[in-house]
Protein backbone atom coordinates (compact mmCIF):
# COMPACT_ATOMS: atom_id res chain seq x y z
CA UNK A 1 0.00 0.00 0.00
CA UNK A 2 1.47 3.04 -0.76
CA UNK A 3 2.33 6.24 1.78
CA UNK A 4 0.66 4.12 4.78
CA UNK A 5 1.43 6.64 7.94
CA UNK A 6 -0.29 4.99 10.75
CA UNK A 7 -0.28 1.59 10.06
CA UNK A 8 1.76 -1.14 9.03
CA UNK A 9 0.21 -4.06 6.78
CA UNK A 10 1.52 -7.57 6.28
CA UNK A 11 0.29 -9.25 3.53
CA UNK A 12 0.09 -13.28 3.64
CA UNK A 13 -1.92 -15.36 0.63
CA UNK A 14 -4.82 -16.11 3.24
CA UNK A 15 -5.06 -12.87 5.73
CA UNK A 16 -3.63 -9.61 5.92
CA UNK A 17 -2.24 -8.28 9.97
CA UNK A 18 -2.50 -4.70 10.23
CA UNK A 19 -0.67 -2.89 12.95
CA UNK A 20 -1.91 0.54 14.03
CA UNK A 21 1.16 2.26 14.25
CA UNK A 22 0.93 5.87 16.37
CA UNK A 23 2.87 4.91 19.59
CA UNK A 24 3.71 8.09 20.43
CA UNK A 25 -0.27 9.15 20.59
CA UNK A 26 -0.54 5.43 21.96
CA UNK A 27 -2.37 4.60 18.82
CA UNK A 28 -4.91 7.28 18.86
CA UNK A 29 -7.19 7.11 15.95
CA UNK A 30 -7.15 10.23 14.13
CA UNK A 31 -8.75 11.17 10.94
CA UNK A 32 -5.68 9.80 9.20
CA UNK A 33 -5.73 6.44 10.41
CA UNK A 34 -9.47 6.01 9.90
CA UNK A 35 -8.66 7.28 6.05
CA UNK A 36 -6.09 4.25 5.43
CA UNK A 37 -8.22 1.61 7.49
CA UNK A 38 -11.08 2.83 4.51
CA UNK A 39 -8.35 1.34 2.49
CA UNK A 40 -7.95 -1.55 3.58
CA UNK A 41 -11.55 -2.22 3.68
CA UNK A 42 -11.43 -1.58 -0.22
CA UNK A 43 -9.05 -4.43 -0.46
CA UNK A 44 -10.26 -7.07 1.66
CA UNK A 45 -13.97 -6.29 0.07
CA UNK A 46 -12.00 -6.70 -3.48
CA UNK A 47 -10.20 -9.47 -2.16
CA UNK A 48 -11.22 -11.39 0.65
CA UNK A 49 -9.03 -12.72 3.69
CA UNK A 50 -8.95 -13.00 7.28
CA UNK A 51 -8.05 -9.88 8.98
CA UNK A 52 -5.75 -9.48 12.51
CA UNK A 53 -6.13 -6.06 14.00
CA UNK A 54 -3.03 -5.40 16.39
CA UNK A 55 -1.86 -2.86 18.48
CA UNK A 56 1.79 -1.55 18.94
CA UNK A 57 4.20 -0.96 21.86
CA UNK A 58 1.72 -2.83 24.38
CA UNK A 59 -0.61 -0.70 23.56
CA UNK A 60 -3.90 -1.25 21.06
CA UNK A 61 -5.13 2.11 20.50
CA UNK A 62 -5.90 5.05 23.51
CA UNK A 63 -9.63 5.67 21.67
CA UNK A 64 -10.48 8.35 19.36
CA UNK A 65 -7.75 11.53 19.06
CA UNK A 66 -8.60 13.96 21.14
CA UNK A 67 -6.96 16.53 20.07
CA UNK A 68 -9.35 16.48 16.88
CA UNK A 69 -12.26 15.36 19.07
CA UNK A 70 -11.90 18.52 20.70
CA UNK A 71 -12.82 20.51 17.57
CA UNK A 72 -15.12 18.93 15.99
CA UNK A 73 -18.85 20.11 16.02
CA UNK A 74 -22.34 18.56 15.29
CA UNK A 75 -21.70 18.12 11.48
CA UNK A 76 -19.19 16.01 12.41
CA UNK A 77 -21.12 13.64 14.77
CA UNK A 78 -23.52 13.23 12.12
CA UNK A 79 -20.93 12.16 10.13
CA UNK A 80 -20.12 9.54 12.40
CA UNK A 81 -16.76 8.93 11.33
CA UNK A 82 -15.61 6.33 13.62
CA UNK A 83 -18.94 4.17 13.86
CA UNK A 84 -18.87 4.24 9.55
CA UNK A 85 -15.20 2.56 9.78
CA UNK A 86 -16.21 0.18 12.78
CA UNK A 87 -19.17 -1.19 10.81
CA UNK A 88 -17.27 -1.16 7.63
CA UNK A 89 -14.62 -3.12 9.43
CA UNK A 90 -17.32 -5.72 11.23
CA UNK A 91 -18.77 -6.32 8.15
CA UNK A 92 -15.70 -7.56 5.70
CA UNK A 93 -16.42 -10.67 4.16
CA UNK A 94 -13.82 -13.06 5.68
CA UNK A 95 -13.51 -12.59 10.01
CA UNK A 96 -11.53 -10.23 11.44
CA UNK A 97 -9.59 -10.88 14.74
CA UNK A 98 -8.38 -8.02 17.19
CA UNK A 99 -5.35 -8.56 19.33
CA UNK A 100 -5.56 -6.41 21.79
CA UNK A 101 -2.67 -6.09 24.06
CA UNK A 102 -2.81 -3.02 26.78
CA UNK A 103 -4.77 0.16 26.54
CA UNK A 104 -7.90 -0.07 24.55
CA UNK A 105 -10.54 2.48 25.39
CA UNK A 106 -12.75 4.75 24.05
CA UNK A 107 -12.86 4.38 19.97
CA UNK A 108 -10.18 1.71 20.64
CA UNK A 109 -12.03 -0.95 22.60
CA UNK A 110 -14.92 0.28 19.78
CA UNK A 111 -12.61 -0.65 16.92
CA UNK A 112 -11.88 -4.34 18.96
CA UNK A 113 -15.84 -4.83 19.42
CA UNK A 114 -16.11 -4.40 15.98
CA UNK A 115 -13.68 -7.35 15.46
CA UNK A 116 -15.72 -11.31 15.08
CA UNK A 117 -13.04 -12.32 17.77
CA UNK A 118 -10.46 -11.04 20.59
CA UNK A 119 -7.31 -11.82 21.78
CA UNK A 120 -5.92 -10.25 24.69
CA UNK A 121 -2.95 -10.74 27.29
CA UNK A 122 -3.22 -10.37 31.13
CA UNK A 123 -1.98 -6.57 31.03
CA UNK A 124 -5.00 -5.64 28.44
CA UNK A 125 -7.19 -2.88 29.98
CA UNK A 126 -10.71 -2.10 27.92
CA UNK A 127 -13.55 -0.11 28.70
CA UNK A 128 -15.02 3.10 27.36
CA UNK A 129 -14.51 6.49 29.28
CA UNK A 130 -16.14 8.77 27.37
CA UNK A 131 -18.23 9.85 29.44
CA UNK A 132 -15.55 11.67 31.26
CA UNK A 133 -15.01 13.48 28.19
CA UNK A 134 -18.47 14.92 28.17
CA UNK A 135 -19.59 12.77 25.00
CA UNK A 136 -21.17 9.59 24.67
CA UNK A 137 -19.19 6.49 23.19
CA UNK A 138 -21.12 6.51 19.83
CA UNK A 139 -18.71 4.04 17.40
CA UNK A 140 -20.56 0.39 18.71
CA UNK A 141 -20.17 0.82 22.70
CA UNK A 142 -23.74 1.61 23.39
CA UNK A 143 -25.20 -1.63 21.28
CA UNK A 144 -22.23 -4.10 20.80
CA UNK A 145 -20.84 -3.99 23.77
CA UNK A 146 -24.53 -5.22 25.48
CA UNK A 147 -24.66 -7.96 22.71
CA UNK A 148 -21.49 -9.07 23.74
CA UNK A 149 -21.27 -8.88 27.50
CA UNK A 150 -24.72 -8.37 28.49
CA UNK A 151 -26.37 -5.37 29.43
CA UNK A 152 -25.38 -5.37 33.63
CA UNK A 153 -21.28 -5.65 32.85
CA UNK A 154 -21.89 -3.06 29.81
CA UNK A 155 -23.70 -0.56 32.16
CA UNK A 156 -21.07 -0.82 34.58
CA UNK A 157 -18.29 0.14 31.77
CA UNK A 158 -20.18 2.99 29.27
CA UNK A 159 -21.85 4.41 32.54
CA UNK A 160 -19.77 4.25 35.56
CA UNK A 161 -16.31 3.90 33.60
CA UNK A 162 -15.36 0.23 34.54
CA UNK A 163 -12.48 -1.05 33.00
CA UNK A 164 -11.73 -4.47 32.94
CA UNK A 165 -8.27 -6.53 32.92
CA UNK A 166 -7.33 -8.97 30.57
CA UNK A 167 -8.96 -11.91 33.25
CA UNK A 168 -12.24 -9.90 33.76
CA UNK A 169 -12.69 -9.33 30.07
CA UNK A 170 -11.77 -13.69 29.57
CA UNK A 171 -14.24 -14.04 31.95
CA UNK A 172 -16.72 -12.04 30.57
CA UNK A 173 -16.32 -13.80 27.31
CA UNK A 174 -15.50 -10.32 25.89
CA UNK A 175 -11.91 -11.96 24.74
CA UNK A 176 -11.78 -15.40 23.75
CA UNK A 177 -8.43 -16.57 24.99
CA UNK A 178 -5.45 -14.69 27.14
CA UNK A 179 -1.69 -14.79 25.71
CA UNK A 180 1.42 -13.28 27.03
CA UNK A 181 2.23 -10.19 25.11
CA UNK A 182 5.18 -11.54 23.38
CA UNK A 183 2.71 -14.91 22.31
CA UNK A 184 -0.45 -12.42 21.31
CA UNK A 185 0.16 -12.28 17.58
CA UNK A 186 0.39 -16.17 17.48
CA UNK A 187 -2.35 -16.53 19.30
CA UNK A 188 -4.15 -14.72 17.06
CA UNK A 189 -2.71 -16.88 13.97
CA UNK A 190 -3.17 -19.45 15.29
CA UNK A 191 -7.05 -18.95 15.05
CA UNK A 192 -6.41 -17.28 12.02
CA UNK A 193 -5.05 -20.88 10.73
CA UNK A 194 -8.24 -22.55 12.19
CA UNK A 195 -10.45 -20.37 10.06
CA UNK A 196 -8.08 -20.16 7.00
CA UNK A 197 -8.19 -24.44 7.03
CA UNK A 198 -12.10 -24.29 5.94
CA UNK A 199 -13.77 -23.42 3.00
CA UNK A 200 -13.75 -19.69 2.60
CA UNK A 201 -16.66 -19.18 0.89
CA UNK A 202 -18.72 -21.81 3.42
CA UNK A 203 -16.84 -19.29 5.59
CA UNK A 204 -18.25 -15.90 3.99
CA UNK A 205 -21.62 -16.81 4.05
CA UNK A 206 -21.54 -18.22 7.70
CA UNK A 207 -20.57 -14.23 8.85
CA UNK A 208 -22.85 -12.88 6.23
CA UNK A 209 -25.95 -15.42 7.41
CA UNK A 210 -24.95 -14.80 11.11
CA UNK A 211 -24.87 -10.70 10.51
CA UNK A 212 -28.73 -11.40 8.85
CA UNK A 213 -31.66 -10.04 10.96
CA UNK A 214 -34.01 -12.00 11.99
CA UNK A 215 -36.63 -11.05 9.09
CA UNK A 216 -34.45 -12.50 6.87
CA UNK A 217 -33.75 -15.92 8.28
CA UNK A 218 -34.22 -18.99 7.39
CA UNK A 219 -34.29 -17.50 3.30
CA UNK A 220 -30.75 -16.15 3.79
CA UNK A 221 -29.60 -19.57 4.92
CA UNK A 222 -31.87 -21.27 1.97
CA UNK A 223 -29.72 -18.80 -0.65
CA UNK A 224 -26.33 -19.42 0.78
CA UNK A 225 -26.44 -22.88 0.89
CA UNK A 226 -28.02 -23.11 -2.63
CA UNK A 227 -24.73 -21.65 -3.97
CA UNK A 228 -23.02 -24.02 -1.74
CA UNK A 229 -24.21 -27.10 -3.03
CA UNK A 230 -23.48 -26.20 -6.22
CA UNK A 231 -19.60 -25.26 -5.46
CA UNK A 232 -16.64 -27.35 -6.53
CA UNK A 233 -15.16 -27.23 -3.30
CA UNK A 234 -17.94 -28.26 -1.58
CA UNK A 235 -17.78 -31.67 -3.48
CA UNK A 236 -13.85 -31.87 -3.52
CA UNK A 237 -14.15 -31.69 0.49
CA UNK A 238 -16.73 -34.40 0.35
CA UNK A 239 -15.34 -36.74 -1.73
CA UNK A 240 -11.50 -36.32 -0.05
CA UNK A 241 -13.92 -36.89 3.78
CA UNK A 242 -15.20 -40.02 1.51
CA UNK A 243 -12.55 -41.35 0.21
CA UNK A 244 -10.38 -40.87 3.26
CA UNK A 245 -12.92 -43.37 5.39
CA UNK A 246 -13.08 -46.36 2.45
CA UNK A 247 -9.35 -47.07 2.54
N1 LIG B 1 -5.98 11.16 21.75
C1 LIG B 1 -4.96 11.96 21.46
N2 LIG B 1 -3.75 11.85 22.03
C2 LIG B 1 -3.60 10.86 22.93
C3 LIG B 1 -4.62 9.98 23.29
C4 LIG B 1 -5.87 10.15 22.63
N3 LIG B 1 -6.92 9.34 22.85
N4 LIG B 1 -4.17 9.10 24.20
C5 LIG B 1 -2.89 9.45 24.42
N5 LIG B 1 -2.55 10.50 23.65
C6 LIG B 1 -1.24 11.18 23.58
C7 LIG B 1 -0.98 12.04 24.78
O1 LIG B 1 -1.58 13.32 24.63
C8 LIG B 1 0.53 12.11 24.78
O2 LIG B 1 0.92 13.00 23.77
P1 LIG B 1 2.21 13.96 24.00
O3 LIG B 1 3.36 13.00 24.19
O4 LIG B 1 2.30 14.74 22.72
O5 LIG B 1 1.93 14.75 25.22
C9 LIG B 1 0.92 10.71 24.30
O6 LIG B 1 -0.23 10.19 23.60
C10 LIG B 1 1.22 9.77 25.42
O7 LIG B 1 0.15 9.76 26.31
P2 LIG B 1 0.32 9.59 27.89
O8 LIG B 1 -0.99 9.93 28.52
O9 LIG B 1 1.51 10.31 28.35
O10 LIG B 1 0.63 8.01 27.97
P3 LIG B 1 0.47 7.02 29.19
O11 LIG B 1 1.10 5.77 28.76
O12 LIG B 1 0.87 7.66 30.47
O13 LIG B 1 -1.14 6.77 29.31
C11 LIG B 1 -3.32 6.30 28.40
C12 LIG B 1 -1.79 6.08 28.28
C13 LIG B 1 -3.94 5.59 27.21
C14 LIG B 1 -3.84 5.69 29.71
C15 LIG B 1 -3.64 7.80 28.41
O14 LIG B 1 -2.95 8.42 27.34
C16 LIG B 1 -5.10 8.11 28.26
O15 LIG B 1 -5.84 8.05 29.24
N6 LIG B 1 -5.55 8.47 27.02
C17 LIG B 1 -6.89 8.87 26.76
C18 LIG B 1 -7.86 7.71 26.87
C19 LIG B 1 -9.27 8.11 26.58
O16 LIG B 1 -9.90 8.87 27.32
N7 LIG B 1 -9.81 7.61 25.46
C20 LIG B 1 -11.13 7.89 25.05
C21 LIG B 1 -11.11 8.81 23.89
S1 LIG B 1 -12.74 9.02 23.26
Amino acid sequence: MSAVETLIVDEATDRLVVTLNRPDKRNAIDQRMVDELHAVCERLERDPRILILTGSDGVFASGADIAELRDRTAIDARRSINATIFSRIAALPMPVIAAVDGYALGGGAELAYAADFRVGTPRLRIGNPETGLGIIAAAGALWRLPQLVGEPLAKEMVLAGRILTGEEALAARLVGDLFEPSELLAGAHALADRIAANDPLATRFTKAVLAAPPARHPRAEREAQAVLFESPEKHRRMTAFLERRRR
